[in-house]
């Protein structure tokens, strides 16, 4: 019979001492009917639930303007639960989940609605003793956040005295700093910090969190982690797909804002920041922060040097996109981080739709050693690598010199790979499991805080301003190429050249 593990009470260490959370809630997902839900929400509380990690005490509210049932909407969440879940899904297991799951219909302008759900969320208190305590998800377009918090605040469902609300926020958190600063003021000024769980979905994969692991629970990598020895890092997120049908929002975000801002310096900050003096939340985010704070100070020339974008072709033919599109659909950046640990160590980044292959890596890339012993006649030295592979493999692979078996004293680069999600039953958790699995325990450590979100926004909107004010050359790459040839340009100014990603290392070897 299927138990619950993630019970009533749940303990976390905190400064050393057992401090008891109750995570009894219920979650109001506001976007019920939208695509967010559907593919990805609905299927991570099925995985949870499988994994027995949701609450006992525990239900779901679905908000959406469509008119339907709760039966209607419950068959149409067995459906995307059955298509998207990376767990098969079981019946016995799915009729636990449909009985927790309800439907509300009203317009996010309209106030009965809220009045309604508030009802209705006190008597769903009642009948799955789940205290008051709350949890919002916002899976709806950001110009619909303010306005949300707004009428919960207006409703009362937002007090924070015996029981706990907490607000889950999707990105884009605002298009540049200005905008970003009014949304924060806005959400804060009815959650706290500690209750804004700001989602850079990134975050939750299980990579992302795998990197301080390896940085700094291991001895051989820490001590060359700097600039004495790394030559340069790069960071790359390429997909395969184009805009598909979200043409008008991502006509207004663009590669910068829609992956650059969040989840490209995200991954930097990991790679880049020192460690932490423990692994509380704040301690975390106080060294990342410290990473985007040490960006280099970017001026219109630097930008013009350093920062290429570039748009596929076709991309002014998809849907609701204008036929003389400037947006970018990707963009390059050479970072620098200025500090003592980092100082002259190039961080390239880029990403981009209509790639090659659909990968996430972070490649770094070893000076090398002084040619004294191994010349060309012992075959090309190449440089050491170490290549974090986010998705959609998992692992780390090292590459290194050794010789060449035989009589000849050749060297060839050799690989160490490991693959975490090829072995055999393993299959990694989605990242917004573990997100939502964090937020009904009170941890924030895999969300962005807000001066995360600021400083990011600050290092961004220089580059936006000055892509504002030139006109690009678009389009400029054609689907299944890696993007503009500026791209490689910018790499071949400081004699290195972008690592192929995504399983295609052999081509170097
Ligand atoms: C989202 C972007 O945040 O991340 C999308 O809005 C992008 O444009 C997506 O496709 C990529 O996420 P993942 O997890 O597929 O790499």
């Amino acid at each position: 019979m299927y138990r619950n593990s993630l019970c009533l009470r749940h303990g976390m260490e905190e400064g050393g001492t057992m401090v008891v959370m109750d995570v009894s809630s219920i979650m109001v997902i506001f976007g019920g009917t939208g695509d967010l839900t559907h593919r990805k929400l609905m299927p991570a509380l099925y995985n949870l639930l499988y994994e027995k990690n949701l609450p006992e005490n525990f239900c779901i509210v679905s908000v959406g303007r469509r008119d339907k049932t709760d039966d209607l909407y419950r068959n149409e969440v067995y459906e995307s639960i059955k298509k998207y879940s990376r767990i098969k899904l079981d019946e016995e297991l799915w009729k636990i989940l449909r009985n927790k799951i309800y439907y509300q219909k009203f317009d996010f302008h309209d106030d009965d609605g809220y009045a309604r759900l508030k009802g209705f969320l006190n008597e769903l208190d009642e009948n799955y003793n789940t205290d008051g305590n709350r949890i919002f998800y916002l899976a709806v377009a950001p110009e619909y956040f303010e306005l949300i918090v707004e009428k919960l605040n207006e409703h009362g469902m937002v007090e924070n005295n015996k029981s706990w609300q907490r607000v889950m926020i999707e990105k884009p958190f605002g298009r540049d700093l200005n905008s970003a600063v009014y949304l924060n003021k806005k959400i804060t000024d009815v959650f706290s910090e500690k209750n804004t769980y700001r989602i850079d979905h990134y975050l939750g994969k299980e990579m992302l969190q795998n990197i301080m692991v390896i940085r700094f629970a291991n001895v051989f990598f820490e001590p060359v982690w700097n600039n004495k020895y790394i030559d340069n890092v790069q960071i790359s997120s390429s997909e395969t797909v184009g805009v598909e049908n979200r043409g008008g929002y991502y006509e207004k975000a663009g590669a910068l804002r829609d992956m650059i801002q969040n989840h490209m310096l995200q991954l930097l900050t990991l790679t880049a920041m020192e460690p932490p003096v423990d692994l509380t939340t704040d301690s975390i985010h106080d060294e990342k922060v410290k990473v985007l704070k040490s960006l280099q100070e970017l001026t219109p020339e630097l930008v013009l040097k350093n920062a290429v974008r570039g748009q596929y072709e076709g991309y002014r033919y998809e849907d609701r996109v204008s036929p003389d599109s400037d947006t970018e659909t990707f963009a390059a950046l050479k970072v620098f981080v200025d500090n003592f640990r980092w100082a002259g160590v190039p961080f390239y980044i880029r990403t981009g739709k209509k790639l090659p292959v659909k990968s996430t890596e972070i490649i770094i890339q070893f000076k090398p050693l002084p040619g004294i012993l191994y010349f060309k006649e012992y075959g090309e030295l190449m440089p050491n690598l170490l290549v974090i592979k986010i998705q959609p493999e998992e692992g780390v692979f090292l590459q290194f010199n050794a010789k060449k078996p035989g009589t000849l004293n050749k060297l060839i680069p050799v690989k160490m790979d490991f693959c975490q999600n090829c072995q055999v039953g393993m299959n990694s958790p989605e990242a917004y499991e573990r997100l939502i699995y964090d937020a009904l325990r009170g941890d924030s450590t895999l969300f962005t805080r807000w001066d995360e979100v600021e400083y990011s926004w600050k290092y961004v909107d220089k580059i936006a301003e000055v892509w504002r004010n030139e006109k690009p050359d678009f389009p400029n790459y054609k689907p299944g190429t890696w993007g503009p040839t500026d791209a490689d340009n910018l790499l071949l100014k400081d004699n290195f050249k972008w690592w192929s990603i995504g399983g295609f290392y052999d081509e170097n070897l």
